[in-house]
């Protein structure tokens, strides 16, 4: 009796301590309801291999964003005093309790700790988990859900618990919510066509603009090619150099390959210095991106963004990274790729990298609603780390004027996502991170704003001190009542800049084609601060790093005002660009002559 007793009670009283108490209560971390066009078309096959991420928190973030704000001011007295990359992880770390209550938690599923990867700082955990495990973790259940336009298919949660004892040790866990996908995940090219080569044949006199009273060859007000640039912003005539620790970078996404024969054929087109030396850039793989250059592979973005950013910096060394991720996505098979969104992938790598490319232009991006707002705000956070490093982020702002991005701005929905179906402005991220500078578009010469460039008010940053003067100033100036309730005054506004976005002259397949969207805009912008870093590296000067404090203060004064033009959507005109900061080409175009003197 006694001893039987005894064999029967051990076994209880280990599973009692084995089973933490934490398990037994969970609580509701996120909940999400079902985004427009999303409906459930199964529940998830329990072997499912999701790749999870934990984000554990960053108790320590706003100093990490006091000394960016410190660094990036240029009336700051640490201006330019760059952190180390050791200094940003240990600002970015997880307290140890976080570590270690995670860590227990982990353990009591049977999660060993050679199968958990994490990043630099601690910050992330990466584990592959099959569904129904990561299910009990979250008490859950995923479905796959069923995009009805697009028929593509995610394995996603609508709401996901925690146990208490680890709620506030973890900021957040995806993918679970979030339905802005790999897919989906746009890249802001609005425009392709192949050039009428009776275009190059005529023989009009030059034109100048009578305010800034520069002078640009005729064919720039329909083909922009890297002399144009170098006329409509005033730096012909610059000469960058090699070898002074200086660097471009320009990530890809979505299997859009960078080919480099038509990069050399670009450089025989445009820019004969590089063309002579057979200039390339460095290829990087981020999480096994691949790196093709048959014909078939040949991706119109990265071409844009390679042949221009690397166009204008030439002999400046210059990196493409290719970020890994096939679409579409089969949720049946039991990988884990793509189920993820992709910034993170590369924000890993590049924030892992001892020496990032000192100026950086990503276009791709989504609208800010399908990402859940605990996503955008780490994800932003990422931004700001390589910001305090030195590093210069610049994105595409978007090709839907204040809307969608849906390229026909009547049909553009501008819904709502989250259940009740207001009308409202579609604001794009990363764009909406308040460390990025968001780059819209403009057109012709003398230049006027693109009706396409992406513009707007995020619903999830609030407005960032250093564009407080310039983006009031612009709300006053709007008749009363303009847009009440479609979009949110006192969000982060963008764009920040803008540049050239429309005609490009691009190498695809050996041939020139005209493309545009503010795809174009950004590796342009890019590439004018690339040169702005050579002058001031060549004078002993540290790297712009984050540049929104600079170019709204200090540096205002170094940009073309863009007055004439306006971009419509949710059937709406959208707003008008005008004297001063504007929402549709921000503070306006580089001079880059006027620039180069204001930041050496
Ligand atoms: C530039 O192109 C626009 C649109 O095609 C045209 O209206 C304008 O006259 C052109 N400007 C000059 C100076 O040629
Ligand atoms: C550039 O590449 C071409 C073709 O591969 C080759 O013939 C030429 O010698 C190279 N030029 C230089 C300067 O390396
Ligand atoms: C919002 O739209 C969705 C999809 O059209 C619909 O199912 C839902 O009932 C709508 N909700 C409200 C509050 O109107
Ligand atoms: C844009 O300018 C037009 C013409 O001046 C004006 O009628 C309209 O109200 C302005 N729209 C906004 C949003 O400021």
């Amino acid at each position: 009796m006694w001893v039987t007793s005894l064999v029967s009670v051990l076994p209880l009283a280990v599973f009692a301590f084995a089973l933490p108490s934490k398990d037994c209560e969970h609580k509701v971390k996120e909940a999400v309801v079902p985004p427009r066009h999303w409906v459930v078309s199964g529940p998830a096959p329990p072997d499912h291999l999701i790749k999870l991420r934990i984000g554990l928190p960053q108790p320590n973030f706003d100093v990490l964003e006091d000394h960016l704000y410190a660094v990036s001011d240029p009336y700051h007295e640490r201006y330019g005093a760059h952190l180390t990359k050791e200094e940003v992880e240990e600002l970015v770390a997880p307290h140890p309790d976080s570590v270690s209550e995670v860590n227990g938690w982990l353990s009591s599923h049977g999660i060993q700790e050679e199968d958990v990867g994490r990043s630099p700082a601690g910050d992330w955990l990466t584990i592959k988990l099959p569904v129904q495990l990561v299910e009990k973790m979250l008490d859950t259940k995923y479905h796959v859900w069923k995009h009805t336009g697009s028929g593509e298919q995610i394995v996603r949660t609508t709401s996901y618990s925690l146990p208490k004892d680890i709620f506030e040790h973890v900021e957040l866990i995806q993918p679970t919510t979030m339905f802005g996908t790999f897919k989906k995940l746009k890249s802001s090219l609005h425009s392709i066509s192949k050039i009428d080569p009776q275009l190059q044949s005529q023989n009009l006199p030059p034109i100048t603009d009578s305010a800034t009273g520069l002078t640009v060859d005729a064919s720039c007000n329909t083909t922009i090619t890297i002399t144009c640039l170098q006329q409509i912003y005033n730096a012909v005539g610059y000469t960058p150099s090699a070898g002074i620790g200086n660097s471009v970078g320009i990530s890809g996404y979505l299997e859009d390959f960078a080919n480099r024969a038509d990069l050399q054929a670009f450089f025989e087109d445009q820019v004969p210095a590089a063309a002579a030396v057979n200039a390339t850039y460095n290829f990087v793989s981020v999480a096994g991106g691949l790196d093709p250059q048959d014909p078939d592979e040949v991706g119109v973005e990265s071409n844009l963004d390679t042949q221009f950013a690397f166009g204008l910096t030439f002999p400046i060394e210059s990196t493409y990274f290719s970020t890994a991720g096939r679409p579409p996505f089969i949720p049946d098979i039991g990988t884990p790729e793509d189920t993820n969104e992709p910034y993170t992938d590369w924000l890993d790598f590049v924030l892992s990298h001892p020496n990032p490319p000192l100026s950086i232009s990503t276009s791709y991006g989504d609208d800010e609603q399908t990402v859940p707002e605990s996503f955008a705000k780490r994800a932003c956070a990422g931004f700001a780390q390589l910001g305090a490093r030195g590093v210069s982020l610049f994105v595409s702002s978007g090709d839907g004027g204040v809307g969608d991005g849906d390229p026909d701005p009547a049909t553009q929905e501008c819904i709502t996502n989250d259940g009740t179906n207001r009308t409202q402005f579609i604001p794009g991220f990363p764009a909406s991170c308040p460390f990025v500078t968001a780059v819209g578009g403009t057109v012709l010469f003398p230049e006027r704003a693109v009706s396409f460039s992406g513009a707007g008010f995020s619903n999830y940053f609030s407005r960032p001190r250093y564009q407080d003067a310039a983006v009031t100033g612009f709300l006053k100036k709007l008749p009363a009542g303009t847009y009440s309730g479609l979009f949110n005054p006192n969000g982060r506004a963008i764009p920040d800049v803008s540049a050239q976005s429309d005609f490009f002259r691009v190498f695809v397949n050996g041939q020139p084609f005209h493309v545009g969207g503010t795809s174009a805009s950004s590796p342009a912008f890019a590439g004018f601060v690339g040169l702005l870093n050579d002058a001031r590296l060549k004078k002993g000067l540290p790297s712009l790093g984050f540049l929104n404090p600079l170019f709204y203060s200090k540096a205002a004064s170094g940009f073309n005002d863009i007055t004439v033009g306006n971009n419509p959507g949710c059937g709406t005109e959208g707003f008008n660009a005008t004297v001063g900061w504007d929402a549709i080409t921000g503070l306006g175009t580089p001079d880059f002559g006027k620039l180069v003197k204001l930041v050496t």
